[in-house]
């Protein structure tokens, strides 16, 4: 694929000159039809059997597309209380929250309590304080199956080498505090990791999940998580993940179980990245190039505190560049660059030594895949506020979703 945008119509007829004119760059842009056909797929995982969808708000908290994965039916898991009142301000209701926190409060413990809101503890000291807190109370519990997966060591939640979660060999323990405070364990939770593109590891965490299920009595749901991946290198063709292969897989695993237990569970998933990051792109514009040591450099106005990722985790973003609003194509010639932004760290590189068209000063570079774990992990450091989030509407229309960050929006706090 020679540019993503142009495939999917992404801008849908707008001019990304436009846009940018209007709202200044850098911008994340994001595309209402893409974003809810992604939370259709989600929603439709399992068919055959009770199944809920929590939309894990951490990936993106923007209001608007709270209000919009609130609109078509998805429930959220939030992991502090901050997200816990912003899922509030959309909307949602007490019951559509799950709060999987780790390493919290009382305070943001009580929160959740007197809101009525279902809380997922990890570890047995948090369940401990749960307890003490909220005797007698309905909670869940969140289990590390031993397997975890993802796109690099920092996103693998469950495992051996990971401070989430509670192990296969402690639950009489948990149960037995559990019993201490009269507690009632009505869900078990798990997320293996982050951003995997085959179902495997995810059927395999199933299959475990609903093995150690057989431990609890009083289950009323089981939720497997999140963490599908979404394609990153589309521009070489990388294919999406295969959510049919999924549903064929768990719905397998959820009728043995049914069959077996005779139990009414309600399944539950928490996909972030898979719902948000392909329904944005980040445009950014280029002020410099120039040529270090024979390395060629495009520099923009995308530094690391408006994209982390790349130099967090070294992901992968496809780049596109845009020419009086319309892709430059790799067909019309290409060059190794690196695209850089305007932050004082060497680490400050949205792509490394890449092959791409030939960028001029000016041009437009236009980031994709940025909506999950783009805006929600922005920072306004070396004092740049944060920039605005637009959505092209289903209709065509430009919306604002987040004005830009000021000036004196970063100094109120002094
Ligand atoms: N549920 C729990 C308990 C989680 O910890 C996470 C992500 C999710 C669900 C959603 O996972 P997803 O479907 O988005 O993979 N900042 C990293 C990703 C960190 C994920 C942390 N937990 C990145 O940019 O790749």
């Amino acid at each position: 694929m020679e540019s993503f945008v142009n495939e999917v119509n992404f801008f849908e007829g707008n001019n990304p000159e436009d846009i940018v004119a209007q709202y200044g760059t850098p911008v994340y842009v994001y595309n209402e039809r893409i974003l809810r056909k992604r939370i259709r797929n989600v929603a439709g995982v399992v068919k055959k059997f009770p199944y809920k969808a929590n939309f894990s708000m951490k990936a993106n908290s923007n209001l608007t597309i709270l209000k919009i994965v609130l609109e078509e039916g998805l429930n959220a898991d939030a992991m502090s209380i901050g997200e816990v009142k912003l899922l509030e301000l959309a909307g949602f209701p007490a019951d559509r929250i799950f709060f999987v926190p780790n390493n919290v409060s009382d305070d943001e413990l009580k929160y959740a309590i007197d809101k009525g809101i279902t809380v997922s503890l990890d570890s047995i000291s948090q369940l401990e304080r749960f307890g003490r807190l909220s005797p007698g109370a309905r909670c869940a519990v969140r289990i590390n199956p031993g397997i975890g997966a993802g796109h690099s060591d920092s996103v693998v939640t469950a495992g051996k080498n990971t401070k989430f979660a509670v192990e296969e060999k402690d639950i009489p323990e948990l149960l037995e505090t559990a019993r201490k405070h009269n507690l009632k364990i009505v869900g078990i939770n798990q997320h293996i990791g982050s951003l995997f593109m085959a179902p495997d590891p995810y059927l395999a965490a199933v299959t475990n999940l609903l093995r150690i299920a057989h431990k609890f009595d009083d289950l009323e749901f089981i939720d497997f998580g999140g963490g599908f991946g979404t394609p990153y290198h589309k521009l070489a063709g990388e294919q999406e993940f295969d959510i049919n292969l999924l549903t064929e897989g768990i719905e397998k695993l959820l009728g043995d179980f049914i069959a077996e237990t005779g139990k009414q569970i309600l399944f539950k998933s928490e996909p972030g990245r898979y719902v948000v990051a392909d329904s944005s792109v980040l445009l950014g514009r280029v002020y410099a190039t120039k040529e270090n040591y024979d390395k060629k450099y495009a520099g923009t106005d995308i530094g690391q505190n408006v994209l982390v990722r790349p130099t967090l985790y070294g992901s992968w973003h496809d780049v596109e560049v845009l020419r009086d609003g319309k892709p430059v194509l790799p067909s019309s010639g290409t060059e190794v660059v690196s695209v850089t932004g305007n932050i004082c760290e060497s680490g400050d590189i949205i792509a490394k030594e890449r092959e791409l068209p030939v960028i001029k000063e000016g041009d437009l570079v236009c980031v994709l895949d940025a909506g999950a774990y783009g805006y929600s992990m922005c920072s306004p450091y070396n004092s740049r506020p944060r920039p605005a989030e637009v959505m092209i509407c289903e209709d065509g229309s430009v919306k604002c979703i987040r004005r830009a960050e000021t000036f004196e929006d970063l100094i109120r706090l002094f």
